[in-house]
């Protein structure tokens, strides 16, 4: 029979036949498998699963749901459960597919593993081996990796693998270098923006010249960060990025390559992920699962507005606002569309052109182009041309004017012109120069008008100058008169300021007494002449309203030993705390300054005693439990009679925009960082135990932990002091300018408090409660083991102390064993 009537004639089984296979077709199982062979190809919902830990997780994704779809090849992690795909592989990075169904990614008869497009046309492949080979073997490896195996067994040749092809990420097992041989950079490459893995305009790569550094480069021509290189622990410029207890790091050099080298510890199970960012900064981030988020670790560079060109042309960067780029006054972004997507290197596009050049026309005829005065500016670092011969900002305007490619000038006694795109613009806080930026006449408010009213003006004006005079004297006098009620300090409440009022009182932000992570301090004088602090926040994203939430919550916290919050200023962008002045200054400055006179023993037990009161209220004692995540000496203010008071509490929520912030901050004073901070785990107000600890140490011995000793390699002050004590020797690791003069029995108690607070694990620390306890002698302890971290800190005081596990520990119930005599049971918080 022909074979078409049959098919005619056996109709109802061809169609039961055809409904079989389409439901076939259409619910293919997903595989379980971790590879592809020959036979198979994977499509649509289809996913690789790395085995056996099915930590990874290979199939195509799509980045926006945006029309017309783009669908990539990607691996993402299979454990981490997130809103979104955390995608850190892409095959076809630059050749998206439209459909994820038609299309499929096989093994080709060339042996590659390739991506065909609906119409079956070659989109990406590994391009790996030209011989006809059927037996190669793709694999997702529990690393991340996929692998292309010559032979269908793990022991077959490696073809290729995507860890050494990597695109943004580079994973723990992975390598980053340079083959000498083919020349070939492995660079780490952004994306173009959030919702296309294509490569985007910064990337890193090892120095192609050879020096074991690494560079972070705008459009793979201009190096702007640098890691320093590397001395054989760590890049001199990155600490971070340095074998510890999490990481395992490595450089090798071949004749053939230099690389760079990290794998994770083999008992560590921290997730985490080495990229480079869209912000043009490499981020190492860990994930944390009680949080269910990635938590920054570290960033380089670290200040975002040092990346290069990120706002684009005519953009501006700003360090205390989100986001950080914005366009210039007369100007609006280029693409707006990608400005969403936090690509912002389009820049920005001037909104009115500037009238020059007039084609013939007088340039002072009508309308000149104008200059907008902009201040506290990082003046753009392109090409500018200094005139010395100008000697005055008129003329330098001039001279501006009359070149049309001038975009704008400075004077500070010397005349600068740029001319034009303006790029790396950066807005400061204070300090910077002026700028002037040229912008066309109808882009300044009161453009100037035309002669015939100008007359008029005149005439007016001089009528309107008498009245302004009188208005002006009146407004100063109400305005002195103002500042005085204004500033007037009611006890108790919260008062809030005028930014010009604390301008006068600090006379213009003159006296600097300190600043920190969170901004500069200085000093002020109130009309009643009783003295202040004035504290500039930086780095607040906060609304108003928040702000206010948060400031009058502090505000309400009052203790002896917490330094006194007054008032605070809210105007605008600008955020500003008032407290008490404290006459002694910071704890540092009494104990670490060689000048400075010896505090006695009973002094510094007092300072001991008082700090963790005040730490104890703050944990315990306030309606909102307060972590304060910053204790180091430089935080701990003493007033006239060294009475201890812990100040910027409150302050890492007030600037926490996110998490990371405040980590970020921290790394700054990574001695009293307790290794959760690290680890990803909760901060509790245990953490604040670890860091008091660590201030302990400095208090007694009156010098820095990590201060290097003469002779003595990777100096670390704890450990020492605990072989010292383990010997029996409790005088030995106190201030040896005290000459040994120091209660004993304090001494011991001191030893004891410390050495429990510093434990790895927070379960074994005391509560801060507990720590008044013990040093009022209400409590006794014995003496802990010594933390397997200070073991261990001492052959590596740079690197970051981290474990995972703390089984070894003492359980915390076992730890405070109450004094029966004196036993009690009383509140020992001294509260005001
Ligand atoms: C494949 O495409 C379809 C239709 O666009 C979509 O519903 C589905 O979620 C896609 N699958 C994947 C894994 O993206
Ligand atoms: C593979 O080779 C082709 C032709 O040489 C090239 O166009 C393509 O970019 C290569 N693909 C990859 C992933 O290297
Ligand atoms: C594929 O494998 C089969 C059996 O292993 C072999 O006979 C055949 O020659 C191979 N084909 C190619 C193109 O290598
Ligand atoms: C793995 O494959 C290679 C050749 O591809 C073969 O020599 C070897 O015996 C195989 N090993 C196992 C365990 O099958
Ligand atoms: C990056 O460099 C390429 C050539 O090297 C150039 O064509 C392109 O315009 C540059 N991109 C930007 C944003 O300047
Ligand atoms: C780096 O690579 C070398 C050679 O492959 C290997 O011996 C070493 O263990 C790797 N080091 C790390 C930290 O992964
Ligand atoms: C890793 O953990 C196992 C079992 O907990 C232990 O036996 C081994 O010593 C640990 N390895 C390291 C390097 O700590
Ligand atoms: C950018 O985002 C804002 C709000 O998210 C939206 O209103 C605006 O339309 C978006 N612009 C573009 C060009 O997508
Ligand atoms: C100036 O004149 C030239 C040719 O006469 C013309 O192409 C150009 O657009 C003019 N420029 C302006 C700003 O009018
Ligand atoms: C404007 O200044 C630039 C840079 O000095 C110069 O190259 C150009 O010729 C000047 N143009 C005019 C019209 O003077």
């Amino acid at each position: 029979m022909d074979p078409s009537k049959r098919l005619w004639l056996s109709f109802p089984v061809s169609l039961l036949n055809l409904i079989f296979l389409v439901s076939l077709f259409g619910a293919r199982p997903t595989f379980a498998a971790s590879s592809i062979s020959a036979e198979q190809s994977l499509s649509g919902d289809q996913t690789l699963t790395s085995s056996p830990g099915g930590n990874f997780v290979l199939g195509f994704f799509s980045p926006t749901r945006a029309e017309p779809r783009k669908f990539y090849i990607g691996i993402w992690y299979g454990k981490v459960s997130q809103s979104q795909k955390t995608v850190v592989w892409v095959a076809n990075r630059e050749a998206p597919v439209s459909d994820n169904t038609t299309s499929e990614l096989r093994i080709a008869g060339d042996g590659n593993l390739v991506l065909l497009d609906r119409s079956g046309t070659l989109v990406w492949s590994t391009n790996a081996t030209s011989v006809a080979a059927n037996s190669t073997v793709a694999e997702l490896l529990d690393s991340g990796n996929l692998v292309l195996r010559d032979g269908s067994n793990s022991s077959g040749r490696v073809l290729w693998q995507s860890i050494d092809n990597p695109t943004d990420h580079w994973l723990p097992g992975g390598k980053l270098g340079l083959n000498k041989v083919t020349g070939k950079n492995q660079r780490l490459t952004s994306w173009r923006n959030s919702e296309d893995p294509a490569p985007g305009i910064f990337s890193l790569e090892i120095d192609p010249n050879g020096a074991s550094e690494y560079l972070i480069l705008w459009n793979q021509s201009r190096v702007f960060w640098r890691s320093g290189t590397w001395n054989g622990q760590i890049f001199s410029l990155v600490p971070e990025m340095t074998s510890n207890y999490v990481y395992d790091f490595q450089y090798i050099t071949t004749p053939e390559e230099n690389y760079f080298n990290y794998s994770m510890k083999p008992n560590v199970t921290l997730i985490s992920r080495f990229m480079m960012d869209l912000s043009g900064q490499i981020k190492q981030r860990t994930w944390v699962d009680n949080t269910g988020n990635w938590i920054l670790f570290w960033s380089q560079p670290r200040a975002q507005c040092d990346v290069y060109m990120l706002c684009g042309p005519f953009g501006i960067c700003n360090e205390r606002s989100l986001p950080f780029c914005s366009c210039l006054r007369g100007f609006s972004e280029a693409s707006p569309g990608s400005w969403n997507l936090s690509d912002f290197t389009g820049g920005c596009a001037r909104r009115t052109p500037l009238l020059c050049p007039r084609n013939g026309t007088s340039v002072n005829g009508g309308d000149q182009d104008r200059f907008l005065r902009m201040d506290n500016i990082k003046l753009p670092d392109n090409y500018r041309l200094s005139l010395s011969a100008v000697t005055s900002a008129g003329e330098c305007e001039s001279s501006c004017l009359r070149n049309c490619s001038c975009t704008a000038y400075s004077y500070d006694g010397r005349c600068s012109m740029w001319f034009g795109e303006l790029t790396n613009l950066q807005q400061l806080g204070d300090g910077g120069g002026t700028l002037y930026l040229r912008l066309a006449a109808s882009e300044l408010p009161n453009s100037k008008s035309s002669k015939g009213k100008i007359i008029g003006v005149a005439v007016g004006a001089a009528a309107v100058m008498l009245g302004a005079i009188a208005l002006a004297l009146a407004l100063l006098w109400r305005r002195r008169r103002r500042r005085f009620k204004a500033l007037r300090v009611v006890d108790g409440t919260l008062v809030p300021f005028r930014y010009g009022d604390l301008r006068w009182v600090t006379k213009n932000f003159s006296e600097k007494l300190g600043g920190g992570g969170f901004g500069s301090v200085f000093k002020g004088t109130m009309p009643d002449s009783t003295q202040v602090a004035v504290k500039k926040l930086e780095g607040i994203f906060q609304g108003e309203k928040q702000f206010r939430t948060e400031v009058s919550t502090i505000g309400t916290i009052q203790h002896v030993n917490l330094v006194r919050l007054r008032g605070f200023c809210s105007e605008g962008t600008r955020r500003l705390l008032v407290y008490d002045y404290m006459p002694k200054g910071s704890l540092d400055t009494v104990m670490f300054r060689d000048c400075s006179p010896v505090v006695d023993w009973g002094t510094r037990y007092q300072i001991i005693l008082g700090t963790a009161r005040g730490l104890a209220y703050l944990h315990e004692k306030c309606r909102d439990c307060i972590i304060h995540c910053d204790i180091k000496p430089e935080n701990i203010l003493l007033d006239a009679s060294f009475l201890p008071k812990v100040a910027d509490f409150g302050l890492a929520k007030l600037v926490g925009r996110d998490f990371s912030r405040v980590l970020t901050t921290m790394r700054g004073t990574r001695g009293y960082l307790a290794p959760e901070w690290i680890s990803g785990v909760p901060i509790t107000a245990k953490a604040d135990v670890y860091s008091f600890g660590m201030m302990v140490f400095e208090i007694v011995s009156g010098r820095r932990n990590s201060d290097p000793v003469a002779e003595v390699k990777n100096w670390f002050f704890p450990t020492w002091a605990a072989s010292r004590l383990g010997e029996g020797d409790m005088l030995g690791p106190l201030d040896p300018r005290l000459h040994g003069d120091a209660r004993m029995e304090e001494l011991e108690r001191v030893w004891r408090v410390a050495f429990w607070c510093i434990q790895d694990e927070e379960s074994c620390r005391p509560t801060m409660g507990q720590v008044v306890q013990i040093l009022e002698g209400v409590v006794v302890v014995n003496m802990p083991p010594v933390p397997r971290s200070l073991q261990l800190f001492g052959d590596k005081p740079e690197s970051i102390v981290f474990f995972t596990d703390g089984g070894s520990q003492v359980a915390s119930s076992n730890m405070i064993s109450s004094n029966s005599q004196n036993k009690s049971t009383t509140s020992t918080s001294s509260m005001d």
